[in-house]
């Protein structure tokens, strides 16, 4: 591996010019970044403020981080998970624009958290977290940091849980914008943007027939939903589990089989976890799976798929091909886990969509503007995004994709305002 340098640490900053022309493609369907950029290049609402980013490296996060310091950020990067990078990305960032970035794919677990403690080290005022490892780790390790901490954001389902579980246990000292909870992010990256990269992930590290497989859906949230409507697209016969009944019966309704894990554990040929929890495919799961069943988990930690169960039932294990483990079973079965059971969109292909995450990154700069702004006015706590940045990350996005839509008319307006008038 590489050595450290003052200004990153990546695999090869030879990568840098492969790195520019994916930054710049991605960029092509970014174009609410591409507004909020020039903005922020004229008004500067960020001038000198230091931050870190504990953020996927990816040619989407790239285009984020340009637009950031064009509004005068004092920016450093980490990766936000240690099989996500994309080390071209990496090299990019601070060959051609001069970003501070430690990020190396495949980096072991201590290398990972050094990073963090690297871009800790930078004394953020502002954090940016997709898992809410940088929050939890200036909470743990540097508290006395936080003093100059105005504020930070968090883009994931799982790191909203995490920072929701702090803030009613007391624990949490600084505000913290859910990025998560707008609409404009999980409504199209939880369920678009994981339903395709999900399946992109899977096909790139197996190269699969999805046509006729039975995929089991491990999780019917957002991207749960999003994976299951991508795999029936493909042709799959896809099989839902959930342990809530309300989402359970609207993936009934959705048209899907659904039934408890145990049964579809008998049944599947792919199974794929989008739950946020530990342990959603678990020993029983396992051990009644059939012959060649195939594991991914596209939930953020590694923890979703019972990976110690997988390792102390089997006899011996060997890479099948990059990103598929195969584990021979004490009873004679194969079964293969992809990507360690990390993220697999992000480690097998290259994590969702640009146009997608061209919303979900609009409303992590402007959620790191208002931050910014309220420096102060918000005490510690996590927030929703505010209504009307949702509302006009959706109307540019519209905007760039040429379609308009209408408005109320006085009438109707004058109409939703009022009680008056019945049938
Ligand atoms: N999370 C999911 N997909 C991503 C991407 N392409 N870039 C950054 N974070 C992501």
């Amino acid at each position: 591996m590489s050595t450290p340098q003052a200004n990153g640490h990546v695999k090869d900053l030879s990568l840098a010019a492969e790195g520019i022309k994916r930054i710049e493609w991605a960029a092509r369907e970014m174009p609410v970044i591409e507004i909020i950029k020039r903005r922020f290049t004229q008004e500067k609402p960020l001038e000198g403020i230091r931050m870190a980013g504990c953020l996927h490296i990816t040619t989407e996060t790239a285009n984020l981080a340009i637009a950031l310091k064009a509004a005068g950020a004092d920016l450093v990067m980490c990766a936000s998970n240690p099989l996500s990078t994309q080390d071209d990305v990496a090299a990019a960032l601070i060959q051609e624009y001069g970003i501070p970035t430690y990020s190396i794919k495949g980096e072991d677990d201590a290398t990972y958290y050094s990073h963090i403690k690297t871009v800790l080290d930078h004394k953020p005022q502002v954090t940016m977290d997709d898992g809410a490892d940088l929050v939890t780790a200036i909470h743990r390790d540097r508290p006395e940091l936080i003093k100059d901490v105005i504020g930070g954001t968090e883009e994931t389902t799982t790191g909203v849980i995490r920072l929701t579980a702090m803030a009613k246990a007391n624990k949490l000292l600084f505000p913290i914008i859910a990025v998560n909870e707008a609409e404009t992010k999980h409504f199209f990256d939880n369920r678009y943007g994981t339903g395709q990269s999900t399946l992109d992930g899977i096909t790139r590290a197996t190269n699969l027939l999805w046509a006729g497989a039975k995929v089991v859906v491990v999780g019917y949230g957002w991207c749960g939903r999003g994976i299951a409507s991508r795999a029936r697209g493909m042709g799959a016969n896809v099989i839902v589990t959930e342990i809530n009944p309300v989402r359970a019966l609207e993936a009934v309704m959705d048209g899907f089989s659904v039934m408890a894990g145990i049964e579809a554990a008998r049944e599947g040929d792919v199974f794929i976890t989008a739950t946020g929890c530990i342990h959603a495919i678990g020993r029983e799961q396992i051990d009644a799976m059939r012959d060649g069943a195939i594991m991914a988990n596209s939930g953020h930690f590694n923890v979703e798929i019972d990976i110690p169960h997988l390792e102390e039932m089997s006899s011996e294990t060997r890479e099948a091909r990059e990103f598929v483990q195969e584990y021979k079973m004490l009873d004679g079965r194969k079964l293969y886990l992809l990507a360690e059971g990390r993220l697999i969109n992000l480690a097998a292909a290259e994590g969702h969509p640009s146009a997608v995450m061209d919303m979900s990154f609009a409303n992590q700069a402007l959620g790191v503007e208002y931050v910014v702004k309220n420096k102060g006015k918000l005490t510690p706590g996590v927030y929703d995004v505010p209504k009307d940045t949702d509302a006009e990350v959706g109307r540019l996005k519209l905007e760039s994709m040429g379609i308009n839509i209408d408005t109320l008319t006085e009438e109707q307006d004058r109409y939703l305002n009022s009680w008056e008038e019945g049938t």
